[in-house]
Formats: C-alpha cells, structure tokens, sequence
C-alpha cells in the first residue's frame, strides 16, 4: 500500500494546481482508494465566492465520479502549521463513505500529522440514519 509520505508528497502535487484567486489559500488532497488507485482534489473558487469547491471534497467526488466508493485514506496539504484540518462540510461528505477514514494532515514544514475521521468527526450523520 503506499505510505503516508507518499501520499502526501501526492496532495502537494495537487496543491499546485489550486485555484484560488480570491483567497490565495493553497490546498490540496489526495485520496488512496481501497482498489490501491490515487484521486487528486484542489480548491476551486469563482467569482461567485460561495460556489467554492474544497480540496478534499473534490477529491472525493472525483472517486466517487470513477466508480470508487470504498476509501483507505486521504492527505491533505494546505499552510497551516499544526496540520491541514478539513472543514465540517468536508469531514460530513468523508464520513458518507469512510467514517473510520485514515486523515495524513500536511504541515507547513512538510511534515505530516496521522489521525481518523472518527476522533474529527466523532458522530456523523450517515445513511442509515434515514431509514
Ligand atoms: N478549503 C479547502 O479546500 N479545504 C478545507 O477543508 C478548508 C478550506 C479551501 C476553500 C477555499 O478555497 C479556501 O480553502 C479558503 O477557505
């Protein structure tokens, strides 16, 4: 399976390809999925500020776009110094399809910090729920 390093050195690669004229904020993710293939994901803003789509959840719809719905883990890389944490909007589409997924976190030093969307996001609304 590739590493953690490797996946992150990924959401970097994809980092560079933000689009983010109106914030300057730089993120990018990557998303292994459980048939071993890599989805890449960037911020995309408009000029129309509130359609700004997020890094992960790009990534994540583009998997979903490709057939994939079953996820190992997802790095993501922004500026923060701490690490990259996602937005709720994004840890809510995650926990649609991995409520136990495995978060690589980038730091601005190009480190990386490991935890689960479990502790993030401790009780998701799911699926299930609607039955
Ligand atoms: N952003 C992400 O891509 N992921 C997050 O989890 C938080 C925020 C983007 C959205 C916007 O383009 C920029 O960062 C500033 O909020």
């Amino acid at each position: 399976m590739l590493s953690d390093k490797a996946l992150l050195a990924k959401a970097i690669e994809a980092q560079q390809r933000s689009y983010c004229p109106y914030s300057k904020f730089k993120v990018g993710a990557a998303l292994l999925t459980t048939s071993g293939t890599v989805y890449f994901g960037t911020n995309v803003e408009n000029a129309s500020y509130g359609l700004a789509l997020c890094a992960e959840r790009t990534a994540i719809f583009t998997a979903v776009a490709a057939g994939e719905r079953t996820f190992e883990k997802l790095a993501v890389v922004c500026a923060c110094e701490s690490g990259c944490l996602p937005c709720g909007a994004c840890r809510q589409v995650m926990a649609e399809f991995a409520p136990n997924l495995n978060l690589i976190l980038g730091t601005s030093d190009g480190g990386f910090r490991t935890t689960s969307l479990s502790v993030l996001l401790p009780q998701p609304f799911l699926p299930d729920h609607l039955a």
